[in-house]
């Protein structure tokens, strides 16, 4: 037994097998950590999908919150009294996080089951004040407006000085006009008088546009007109610009559709008031449209809109004026602006302002450093023969 042994060590010596067999041994521990490596980063993968998918569906298992307005809040302990849509009043806890933000008349949104506040909602104002455009101070002043000298002159005396010295007025004993109307053709710079007398007045621009009062936000122009009221006293000085009146204000035909009645009621909103407007001081109203032979006569009684002031086309100079102004900035290469004034009767201010934009196109396409006359003549061209085609097709339609 023991030769036997013997032998075969002799045949087969120890010490080589067994390097043989480490080798393999630490080549398969190298494979195997290769692997697990592997394997652990496949499952920390896993692990963040799996929270990922944890996460969306906490989400989508959370119940809906609950909408409060708060009543009263103590910071103190931290707790506020909120009332829910039912009217039911409730005593709830909100986080440290909500101390700057919450106070009574804030609404809240809580928790189903605890009542606990986890978010603090924008005010209520925000979703309305939308369908308001508001510039604290507009930057268009006068000198971006050409021609309308006359025009400017009346607004001057109608807006511009009641809002600034309204005690002129007084001490004389005469009554400010309360409502300006701005009335006139598309593009002739009705929005732009608007703005630069906010500017001049140093007041706060607050528009609204009648269509769309009643357009895009039916069940409430009523409210918004209510709104802007109230916001432009908050404002003071300011200026209400309530553009595409004859939405609102047109004589009345029908009034048993649904929608002449939303019409109906924002238009009593307006008018009352504007009858309780005449108190308030450093705020004026101006309207604005293009369809002055619609306008109801309740809107332009004495105490609403009653002064009136045209907005017309503008004649050769200020036409001239106008080219003056929307090619101020641009690189002009020996460009006559004066043809260009003569060639374009019956042309808007805002259409000016198209051809000017429309030469400088022209100039771009071409790459070149300016734009000449030819570029000028070709824009007239282009958006004046536009505004033909138009005509026509509505002549056939
Ligand atoms: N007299 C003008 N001087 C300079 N630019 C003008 C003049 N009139 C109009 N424009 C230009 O045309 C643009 C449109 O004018 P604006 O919006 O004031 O017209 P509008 O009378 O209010 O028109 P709409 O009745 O369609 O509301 C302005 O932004 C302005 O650049
Ligand atoms: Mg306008």
């Amino acid at each position: 037994m023991n030769d036997e042994n013997q032998g075969t060590m002799a045949r087969k010596p120890p010490v080589f097998d067994i390097y043989d067999y480490v080798t393999r041994l630490e080549e398969q521990v190298r494979l195997l950590h290769t692997e697990k490596n592997l394997i652990v980063s496949k499952n920390s993968q896993m692990e963040i999908e799996f929270q990922k998918m944890r996460k969306e569906l906490d989400e989508m298992r959370k119940p809906p919150l609950i909408v409060g307005t708060a009543q009263e809040v103590n910071l103190e302990e931290k707790t506020a009294i909120i009332k829910n849509t039912n009217g039911l009043e409730f005593l709830v806890e909100f986080e440290k996080e909500h101390l700057d933000l919450i106070k009574a008349g804030s609404r809240v949104a809580m928790t189903q089951r605890s009542l606990k506040v986890v978010r603090v909602l924008n005010d209520i104002k925000d979703p309305r004040a939308r369908a308001m455009e508001v510039i604290e101070r507009p930057e268009t002043n006068f000198s971006f407006i050409g021609g309308l000298k006359k025009e400017t002159r009346e607004l001057e005396e109608a807006v511009i000085l009641p809002l600034l010295s309204p005690e002129k007025f007084e001490k004389l004993g005469i009554e400010a006009p309360s409502g300006v109307l701005l009335h006139g053709e598309t593009g002739t710079g009705k929005t732009l008088l608007a703005k630069a007398i906010a500017n001049k007045t140093n007041s706060t621009f607050i528009k609204i546009t009648a269509s769309e009062l009643v357009r895009k936000y039916i069940g409430e122009g009523a409210e918004l007109v209510r709104d802007v009221f109230k916001l432009a006293e908050e404002k003071k000085p300011s200026i209400i610009f309530i553009d595409e009146l004859d939405a609102i204000g047109t004589i009345r035909s029908d009034e048993t559709s649904g929608g002449d009645r939303e019409v109906q009621r924002t238009l009593m909103q307006l008018l009352s008031e504007m009858d309780g407007f005449k108190k308030r001081k450093n705020i004026a109203i101006i309207g604005a449209t293009n369809r002055i032979d619609v306008i109801d006569p309740a809107l332009l009684r004495p105490g609403r809109f009653d002064r009136m002031v045209e907005i017309p086309l503008p004649d050769l100079n200020e036409r001239e004026e106008i080219f003056a102004i929307h090619s101020g900035s641009m690189p002009l290469d020996d460009v006559n602006l004066r043809i260009l004034a003569e060639k374009t009767d019956g042309a808007s201010g805002a259409e000016i302002k198209a051809i000017c934009m429309e030469a400088g196109m022209l100039a771009l396409r071409e790459d070149a450093d300016f734009i000449t006359q030819n570029d000028f003549l070709k824009a007239i061209d282009k958006v004046l023969g536009q505004e033909e085609e138009k005509s026509e097709e509505k002549m056939f339609s």
